[in-house]
């Protein structure tokens, strides 16, 4: 059966100060009148709240149940600390497997902008015939880039599958490479983005894992035996913290063989800071993306956003900065450095 698994424990900082670790940019309205964890359930609501789960961590965990009032409160699996994609996933393969031995899981990240749902659903199915055919499978999604990110998996797309349209062997996967290697992968025409979207069996990626990582395996393994049983919450405090701290994509897409790639038939979008907002809300004449209460005079190229829904928020004579205006806190920057903020919290961090 399919599972939709919800990976929801980044800390989502590229969002300050409208993001704070107890509320990230998945449990935020950023564009829209749902928060991006409940588009994303949504979007995988035909396979219904009993077969969701969700990953998080032990700060965001009420507020995430709260939010997605359908799913039963078990299905959020609380890591006990964050240890990137790859603990993730297994811990979620491992209550998977649990619940059910012939899971399939569609593994989403929470802040994604994808649509529309229909045909999102459609490609999942695709995706899990491929697995249900082969077993071995781990299918990925892969989007045509159209600039050299860096931020990004590269996905090489191989010999077309015979029996799925627009399904590709994947003759190599490269996350995040640098800016030149981004540029000839551009070139070649031959590479797709990783959307982060997989498909594939509960039991596979647990094999892959204990290939690859065999440490995190024998700890995930650890862990599984002890599901249901009193001392669980100990085993998963003593076991999560030492796993090996690394995303999905390094240990085991780089190294893997029988990935498979669909072309994305879904418009995709992932909201990785502010400058996304742009591409989410548009923009004016003056190229301002406004959300909130705004006069500007000469102002252009500016993201500005109010989150207390009274503020009013006047510039002049500016242009490419971003203005984000909440309650206790306010960011003034200049575009152009998405990492930027990431220094501008460890700073406000380091003086208390
Ligand atoms: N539970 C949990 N625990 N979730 C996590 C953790 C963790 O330790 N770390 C990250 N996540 C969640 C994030 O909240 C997000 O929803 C998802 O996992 C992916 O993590 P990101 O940190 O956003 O990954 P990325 O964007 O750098 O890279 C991935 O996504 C790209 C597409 O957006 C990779 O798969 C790339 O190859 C891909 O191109
Ligand atoms: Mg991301």
């Amino acid at each position: 059966m399919l599972h939709a698994v919800i990976m929801a424990g980044g800390s989502g900082t590229r969002f300050w100060p409208q993001s704070r670790q107890v509320m990230p940019k998945q449990l935020l309205k950023l564009a829209g009148d749902q928060t991006m964890i409940q588009d994303t359930a949504g979007r995988a609501g035909w396979i219904g709240p009993e077969r969701t789960w969700v990953v998080t961590n032990a700060v965001q965990a009420d507020e995430t149940r709260k939010q997605l009032g359908d799913v039963p409160p078990s299905n959020v699996l609380v890591e006990p600390c964050a240890r990137n994609t790859a603990p993730c996933v297994g811990y979620a393969a491992a209550e998977l497997l649990h619940a059910d031995p012939d899971a399939v899981m569609l593994v989403m990240p929470a802040d994604h902008v994808i649509g529309p749902p229909e045909v999102f659903q459609k490609a999942v199915e695709q995706a899990a015939a491929i697995v249900e055919s082969d077993p071995e499978q781990l299918v990925l999604f892969g989007v045509k880039p159209n600039y050299p990110s860096v931020g990004f998996g590269y996905i090489e797309r191989g010999e077309e599958l015979a029996d799925s349209e627009k399904a590709y062997k994947v003759e190599s996967f490269r996350e995040k490479p640098d800016l030149d290697t981004a540029q000839q992968y551009l070139d070649s025409g031959k590479f797709y983005w990783n959307c982060g979207i997989f498909v594939w069996k509960a039991s596979r990626i647990l094999e892959a894992l204990k290939e690859y990582e065999p440490d995190m395996h024998e700890r995930l393994m650890r862990v599984s035996e002890k599901i249901g049983k009193d001392d669980f919450q100990s085993t998963l405090e003593t076991e999560y913290p030492e796993m090996n701290s690394t995303s999905i994509d390094y240990a085991v897409l780089e190294r893997a063989k029988s990935v498979s790639v669909l072309e994305a038939p879904f418009e995709w979008d992932d909201v990785g800071s502010w400058e996304a907002l742009t591409r989410l809300l548009g923009e004016d004449e003056a190229k301002n993306t406004i959300d909130g209460q705004f006069v500007g005079l000469e102002t252009t190229g500016c993201t500005v956003r109010d989150t207390t829904g009274g503020h009013l928020i006047g510039t002049i004579g500016i242009e490419d900065c971003i203005i984000v205006h909440t309650p206790d806190a306010t960011l003034v920057a200049k575009k152009g450095d998405e990492n930027a903020i990431k220094r501008l919290i460890s700073e406000i961090r380091d003086r208390g």
